[in-house]
């Protein structure tokens, strides 16, 4: 997606377990072509907004709009075509499988088998790592491989949305930075927008332009990533004022 005005909007969504309250009322803006990030703790209702916004999960109320197009009862299949594409959580590829074919698998949805091996060829060259490696088991792979695996899977559909979930997840920071520099080439290659969820904003920062805070369901904070630099805001937010000289993690 091109031009100026928001890519993503996300109005006032409430989702629920059962009696559990996910999120309890969550409004995010996603301008086209900018990197957003999801900062918040465990729980805080990260996933579920991912989920939500790719149409795996129902809000009670609230929209979802992309592009200004409504969103918030599409199917996920639909709003898949309409170029959203999300990296899960822990990444979920098929380890049996050969880099290749988990590449192939992600192809056949759009049912286009010419233009998903241009795609492919491009993937490879982009990261040529991926190249060497396809036809290894996707297992064998390092960590920060299998997530470029990952995000290679989810370019496979040339989406306009990318939302990776935790990115950094068991990642060491050496590798966590390399995750983001391919994060960012993509954005800037692809000219895509990026949504990125994590538990700590530290390594996000450098690329995010805007960091909403998320906990309890609630968005506790959100601004431009230049005005959040020296973190106080975020810690404040991200713990509570109550706890707020929590010392054990940073956020
Ligand atoms: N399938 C589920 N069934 C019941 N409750 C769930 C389910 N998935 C999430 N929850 C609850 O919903 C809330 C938000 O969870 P969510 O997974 O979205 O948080 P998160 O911010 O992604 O956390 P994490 O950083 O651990 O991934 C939590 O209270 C969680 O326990
Ligand atoms: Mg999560």
């Amino acid at each position: 997606m091109t031009g100026t005005g928001n890519h993503l909007e996300v109005h006032d969504l409430h989702v629920s377990y059962g009696q559990i309250a996910a999120l309890r009322g969550v409004s995010i803006q996603v301008a086209c072509g900018e990197t957003v990030c999801v900062v918040g703790p465990n729980g805080a209702g990260k996933s579920t907004l991912m989920s939500a916004i790719a149409g795996g999960l129902r809000s009670k109320d609230g929209r979802v709009t992309l592009g200004g197009k409504d969103i918030s009862s599409s199917r996920p299949e639909d709003i898949a075509r309409l170029g959203v594409s999300l990296v899960p959580e822990g990444r979920r590829i098929f380890s049996t499988l050969t880099v290749e074919e988990n590449l192939k698998v992600a192809g056949y949805l759009r049912g286009d088998s010419k233009r998903s091996a241009s795609v492919m060829k491009e993937i490879m060259e982009m990261f040529p790592i991926l190249g060497e490696r396809r036809s290894y088991p996707a297992g064998r792979l390092s960590g920060g491989e299998q997530q470029m695996l990952a995000v290679g899977r989810a370019i496979m559909t040339e989406p306009t949305l990318i939302m990776v979930d935790e990115p950094s997840l068991g990642l060491a920071p050496k590798i966590v930075d390399q995750v983001y520099a391919m994060l960012d080439k993509i954005r800037r290659e692809r000219g895509v927008t990026l949504l990125i969820n994590e538990q700590s904003s530290t390594r996000v920062m450098q690329y995010a332009t805007r960091i909403y805070v998320l906990r309890g369901g609630l968005v506790q904070l959100n601004d431009a990533a230049d005005n959040l630099r020296d973190g106080e805001a975020i810690k404040k937010a991200y713990f509570g004022f109550a706890d707020s000289g929590e010392k054990k993690a940073q956020p």
